[in-house]
């Protein structure tokens, strides 16, 4: 009898599974931790393997359990986590360390798993499925690609979701969904490619229908990009014998309660033309020109600390005020400054 093709990637998996630390090798039935499971799929939401896997290592260090983490305040969580970006991740990682230790652990539904803070959807099925052996259907961006072109769904996906999960469904049918859920991820992130499917070492090609309509690159098709709203402000470089005056970000917004640099607020708008040397950095929801500028002393009112400049690194900062201090220390030649 030929093979259906959920086996076919299974056993695909088996043998090319990416060694990731989160997880229990392929095809052995051992279910690895619910934290280590729960703590890559939140950093695994906006950010690439690639980038998580030495930051994971880092977490895991400095908190081995759950309890660990839940144990010390928000801010060392935040600073942890800066330049990981999605800052609304580490909050809520804190939030939900907090709560799963104070019930004695993580819960084993997916139900209960989507009350904590920050699991959502998507979440609550992966650590359901992955760490506690449950049947789910665990639909993430590289999965929706995959089963939009398996079944030729031609609509943008934004649209297409519901057919999309009633699709998706088909894989998780008899099967572990931990590691299905994991074989699709692995498919869509190494063969399955956003632009560049590599359909000949693809173990669904034979019943692929993307493959069979000649151009599976254009399923799914891309939505038109969005315009990004322009802003503009202002940080402050205010420097004391070697220490560098820091603040936090108001904790509603963005880069809520990360360590800053003080500064005026941010205005809607592009920057006008002819200010202080700036740098740029992109959020998801608008793009910031920030000028940096040398100050004498903290601006009145603002709450803040002294931070070393050679224990700078310890401070948190997010990757938006590392450039901006990068920018000013090559402007000013102050090397110490370099992040
Ligand atoms: N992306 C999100 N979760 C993942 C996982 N468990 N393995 C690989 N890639 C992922």
């Amino acid at each position: 009898m030929r093979k259906s093709p959920r086996l076919l990637l299974l056993e695909h998996y088996r043998t090319h599974a990416r060694s990731l630390p989160w997880r229990a090798p392929p095809g052995t039935n051992a279910l690895p931790d619910p934290y280590h499971v729960w703590l890559s799929e939140v950093m695994l939401q906006q950010t690439t393997v690639a980038t998580v896997t030495p930051r994971f290592a880092a977490f895991l260090e400095r908190w081995p359990t759950v309890e660990a983490m839940a144990a010390v305040p928000l801010e060392d969580v935040l600073s942890q986590w800066a330049g990981l970006g999605y800052y609304a991740r580490a909050r809520n990682l804190h939030a939900c360390a907090v709560e799963v230790a104070a019930r004695g652990g993580f819960p084993d539904s997916e139900a209960e798993l989507r009350a904590l803070p920050g699991i959502g959807d998507y979440t609550a099925a992966a650590v359901a499925a992955i760490a506690f052996g449950r049947d789910a259907v665990v639909v993430d961006t590289n999965v929706e690609r995959v089963v939009a072109r398996y079944f030729a769904i031609r609509r943008p996906v934004k649209d297409a979701r519901p057919e999309i999960r009633r699709r998706a469904a088909y894989f998780y049918e008899d099967v572990d969904s931990g590691e299905m859920a994991q074989a699709l991820m692995d498919l869509g992130a190494t063969i399955c490619r956003p632009a560049t499917p590599d359909c000949a070492a693809c173990p669904l090609s034979a019943s692929c229908a993307a493959l069979a309509s000649g151009e599976p690159a254009s399923i799914p098709p891309k939505p038109p990009k969005k315009a990004r709203p322009e802003r503009h402000g202002t940080a402050f470089v205010i420097e004391k014998d070697s220490a560098i005056f820091l603040t936090r970000r108001p904790t509603k917004g963005v880069l809520g309660g990360m360590a800053a640099l003080p500064g005026t607020d941010w205005q809607d708008g592009p920057a006008p033309a002819g200010g202080a040397p700036a740098i740029r950095h992109v959020f998801t929801h608008f793009a910031l020109t920030l000028a940096v500028e040398s100050r004498d002393v903290p601006p009145a009112g603002t709450e803040g600390w002294w931070q070393p400049k050679d224990r700078l690194d310890e401070a948190g900062l997010p990757t938006l005020y590392k450039k901006a201090l990068a920018a000013f220390a090559e402007r000013e030649h102050t090397p110490t400054l370099l992040p």
